[in-house]
């Protein structure tokens, strides 16, 4: 299987009361192509670092990224805006990633149009993405604020999966939902992966949805991955303390 991502002894320290304070130390992992990997841990561990220093929205310290075989870790300019296409992310609140002025179909047009998209394909492909995720085409024409949270959630991973990336990083993409809206999403990002071959850096606090849809699962602690494996040996076998206490938190 070859990897869609892979990331080599990543390092991140942020400056706190003049001490420098180690978010993420010495992580390495891959995600293969197809694949679901799950990130755990508590809140503060580091797994958003992990996930801006991937889409290059945060500086690295130290290590190397490389997507599809290629250093991204330190590329700019033009490169850098092929690495936002081929990764795209999505967040806890979706309502917050769409410029309230802006019709939702308009602001999935737009990032089509910044990748290149004619302005009339664009419009077909918004159209097309959101009706993939369950909204049909009357959504393209209602404002950010005329949809329910699990709606614009829907509408944010069309914008994302419009343009085709090969790793979508859901960062709590689920979490401001309630359970049933949750199951929907859940379902959907499945099929996703099922039909279009998505792979995925799922992260999540919550180890029951992680066992839901990833494949392999990591856990993080101050900063670094103490214990990996299938969602099954992970909940049914845990090695490490840690690991059994969030565990236990959880079920
Ligand atoms: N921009 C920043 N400047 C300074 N410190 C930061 C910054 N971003 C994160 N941190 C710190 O780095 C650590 C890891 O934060 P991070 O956001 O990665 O945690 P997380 O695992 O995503 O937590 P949560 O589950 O609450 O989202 C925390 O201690 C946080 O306070
Ligand atoms: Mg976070």
């Amino acid at each position: 299987m070859s990897a869609v991502l892979e990331v080599k002894h990543l390092k991140k320290a942020y400056k706190h009361d003049k001490e420098m304070v180690q978010a993420v130390n010495n992580v390495s992992f891959e995600i293969n192509s197809g694949e679901c990997l799950g990130l755990v841990g508590e809140s503060g561990c580091g797994k958003s670092t992990i996930a801006k220093m991937v889409t290059r929205l945060e500086a690295v310290d130290e290590g190397e990224i490389c997507l599809n075989d290629w250093a991204i870790t330190r590329v700019s300019g033009k490169a850098l805006r092929s690495v936002y296409q081929q990764i795209q992310m999505v967040f806890q609140m979706p309502v917050d990633s769409f410029n309230p002025r802006i019709k939702l179909g308009e602001g999935i047009m737009e990032s089509l149009i910044n990748q290149g998209i004619g302005r009339r394909e664009a419009k077909a492909k918004a159209r097309e993405y959101l009706e993939i995720c369950g909204l049909n085409k009357t959504f393209a024409e209602r404002y950010p604020h005329q949809v329910s949270g699990g709606e614009c959630q829907r509408a944010s991973i069309a914008r994302a999966i419009a343009i085709k990336p090969s790793l979508l990083i859901c960062d709590e993409a689920t979490s401001a939902l309630d359970v049933t809206v949750q199951a929907q999403i859940i379902k959907m990002l499945k099929c996703l992966k099922k039909d279009l071959g998505m792979s995925y850096l799922f992260i999540s606090h919550d180890l029951a949805l992680v066992q839901e849809i990833c494949d392999r699962v990591m856990v993080m602690h101050n900063g670094s991955i103490v214990e990996q494996g299938t969602p099954d040996e992970i909940i049914r076998y845990p090695k490490e303390d840690y690991t059994k206490k969030l565990i236990d938190s959880v079920f």
